[in-house]
């Protein structure tokens, strides 16, 4: 009771948590059960752009895509290090990834299907993640919230190409913009689906909010996000994605329409779009890559014995 207070205190008055430090069983394990979907969700977010590099239309345009998608390798590493201080292994948590016992977010369970999508996934997609991530940089714990520092840095440039790739195609021809407004409309409603579920709906927010591991809500980053992005949309020159979305004078807010709830869920219980395909190539490559994890260990264990 006295170590949970002196806890409740550090976290009350903004100490971080360091993993040596004593901490409540459910407070290690509800990061573990975030961190480790957030890492998941960085490795499996590659596969929908990885699949665009070879097709994207300029040099310019394939260096900076190969790039951004090696930075999400980048985030998922450096994740699950900071989950591995609190007592788990970067094997098991691959493996609950693989047996499709970990959940990831839902947004990439949909398919990129034109070269606007990589315009799309950057600016709304990583602008969703910074929304939320912003936020993170000052979570309780220490190790996630020193991850999220250099993260969201990498997500802002992310979101800028992302943004460039809609504004070309915008002062494009009518074609490229029907594909930009295209990829707009599908990617629009996912994007809002990635804050999680409503506020009366989460079943974590309220105790996450107590440890100072959300500090906002899942609605109000959402509300966030959408009031950020009308202008943007204007200043694309697109229609709205959604006809409810009307400024309101009182709220100080954009309304907007009715998410499609029971779509969400469903994702998240693995029959989206894409769910068995993403985790089929995820198991593949691991299978695959077998013999290059061997040849790195027996490497590594020459060169120790070397210096022994
Ligand atoms: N996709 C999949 N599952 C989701 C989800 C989503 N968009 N939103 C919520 N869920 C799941 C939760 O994990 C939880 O499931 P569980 O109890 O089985 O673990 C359940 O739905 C109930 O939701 P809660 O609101 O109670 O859950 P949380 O308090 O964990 O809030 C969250 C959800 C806001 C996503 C929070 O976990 C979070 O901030 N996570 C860290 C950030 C993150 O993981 N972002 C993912 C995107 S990363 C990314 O996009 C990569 C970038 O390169 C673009």
């Amino acid at each position: 009771m006295e170590q949970e207070q002196i806890f409740q205190s550090k976290i009350d008055s903004n100490q971080s948590i360091e993993p040596k430090d004593w901490m409540p069983e459910k407070y290690r394990q509800t990061h573990i059960r975030q961190i480790s979907q957030h890492a998941h969700s960085e490795i499996i977010g590659m596969l929908p752009e990885a699949n665009w590099i070879t097709r994207a239309p300029t040099l310019k345009r394939k260096v900076t895509l190969l790039a951004k998608v090696q930075d999400e390798g980048g985030h998922g590493l450096y994740l699950y290090s900071a989950c591995e201080t609190l007592g788990i292994s970067r094997d098991e948590l691959t493996a609950q990834l693989l047996s499709g016992k970990a959940k990831y977010s839902s947004i990439f369970n949909y398919p990129a299907l034109t070269w606007a999508d990589m315009g799309a996934i950057g600016w709304l997609v990583d602008g969703a993640a910074i929304m939320n991530q912003v936020m993170l940089t000052r979570t309780s714990y220490g190790p996630y919230a020193r991850a999220m520092v250099r993260i969201c840095k990498e997500e802002s440039f992310h979101q800028r190409q992302g943004f460039d790739i809609m504004l070309t195609l915008c002062k494009g021809t009518e074609v490229q913009k029907k594909m930009a407004q295209d990829a707009l409309n599908r990617w629009w409603w996912p994007s809002l689906m990635m804050f999680g579920p409503r506020d009366e709906e989460s079943t974590h927010t309220t105790q996450a909010l107590k440890w100072k591991i959300k500090l906002k809500t899942n609605d109000e980053l959402r509300q966030m996000f959408i009031d950020q992005t009308i202008p943007q949309i204007k200043l694309l020159g697109l229609e709205l994605p959604d006809k409810d979305l009307k400024w309101n004078e009182e709220r100080n807010h954009y309304d907007f329409g009715q998410i499609d709830w029971d779509e969400f869920w469903k994702v998240i219980n693995g029959d989206g779009p894409c769910n068995k395909q993403r985790l089929e190539s995820k198991r593949n490559s691991w299978f695959e890559g077998a013999w290059v994890r061997e040849a790195a260990l027996a490497y590594a264990e020459k060169k120790s014995d070397i210096y022994i």
